[in-house]
């Protein structure tokens, strides 16, 4: 794969376990990108997990499923950097800050500011209101919900999240970006009621319902998460998940 002109440069806010994972995925794809963070160490770790991590570059490649020309290239194009100004010269900002609400609205005031005018800014929230991120801008029909799931580099998951005041074109971009990205977006309506979009309210549900078990005496956690993946033949179990997506699936 090779850059190809028409692709946005990107900025990612946030370096961690979604962060770094999530920019990988974009240089990979032919964005120039450049990932900021206001920890030096975050910065270091994510370069670190995109080089040689478990779902890294190299390990990519020692599996075939991407060529040595390619990595480097992706390498070449991604920059890690501690001046926000930097990843703010973008057509595309994705935020993946911790979820915190009153961060996530200063990190899309400060955003708002630094952009350039038209650029759109996505959030990777979880579950906060879309249209909510959108008012703390003066941008709102440039802001969007990119919700990605962990590991970005493997998961297909493509949540695209639009609000009354998302212009069309901005949806259009952000989910062709992620189809480029080899993710399957799916676009649907922000919830200004319920935490959570789709797949996470879903999993919410599902995660309560599994914790009652517990709590009931029926049975521990890893009972509980062995009988789901052989029922369901889902890869972890509801635990499971939960700890693999905070840690990063880090073995
Ligand atoms: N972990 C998951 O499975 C998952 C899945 C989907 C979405 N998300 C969402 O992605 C977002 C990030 O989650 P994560 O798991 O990557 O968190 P994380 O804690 O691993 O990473 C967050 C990073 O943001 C940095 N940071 C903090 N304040 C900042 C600021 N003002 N500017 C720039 N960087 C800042 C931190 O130093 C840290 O490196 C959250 O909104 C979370 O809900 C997480």
């Amino acid at each position: 794969m090779t850059t190809t002109s028409e692709l946005p440069r990107v900025g990612v806010i946030g370096a961690g376990v979604m962060g770094s994972g999530i920019a990988q995925v974009l240089a990979l794809a032919g964005c120039e990108t450049v990932c900021f963070d206001i920890s030096k160490e975050a910065l270091d770790e994510a370069g670190q997990a995109v080089r040689g991590g478990r779902y890294g570059l190299d390990r990519s490649v020692e599996l075939g499923k991407t060529s040595r020309d390619d990595a480097d290239a992706a390498l070449a194009r991604l920059h890690f950097s501690d001046d926000i100004a930097e990843a703010c010269a973008a057509e595309v900002i994705v935020e993946c800050v911790p979820e915190r609400l009153d961060l996530k609205i200063q990190t899309f005031r400060d955003l708002d500011r630094r952009a350039p005018e038209g650029a759109i800014l996505a959030s990777n929230t979880s579950g906060f209101s879309i249209a909510g991120l959108a008012a703390s801008t003066d941008r709102p029909e440039r802001v969007v919900g990119w919700h990605w799931a962990s590991p970005p580099v493997i998961s297909a998951f493509a949540e695209i999240v639009r609000t009354k005041q998302t212009d069309e074109s901005t949806v259009v971009a952000v989910r062709d970006l992620a189809a480029r990205c080899g993710k399957n977006p799916v676009v649907i309506n922000d919830t200004a009621m319920h935490w959570g979009f789709v797949a996470n309210r879903v999993y919410s549900a599902m995660i309560r319902e599994a914790a009652r078990c517990v709590d009931e005496g029926i049975a521990s956690h890893a009972e509980v998460d062995q009988l789901m993946v052989d029922c369901f033949r889902w890869p972890v179990g509801p635990f499971g998940m939960t700890k693999g997506a905070t840690t990063g699936w880090k073995k």
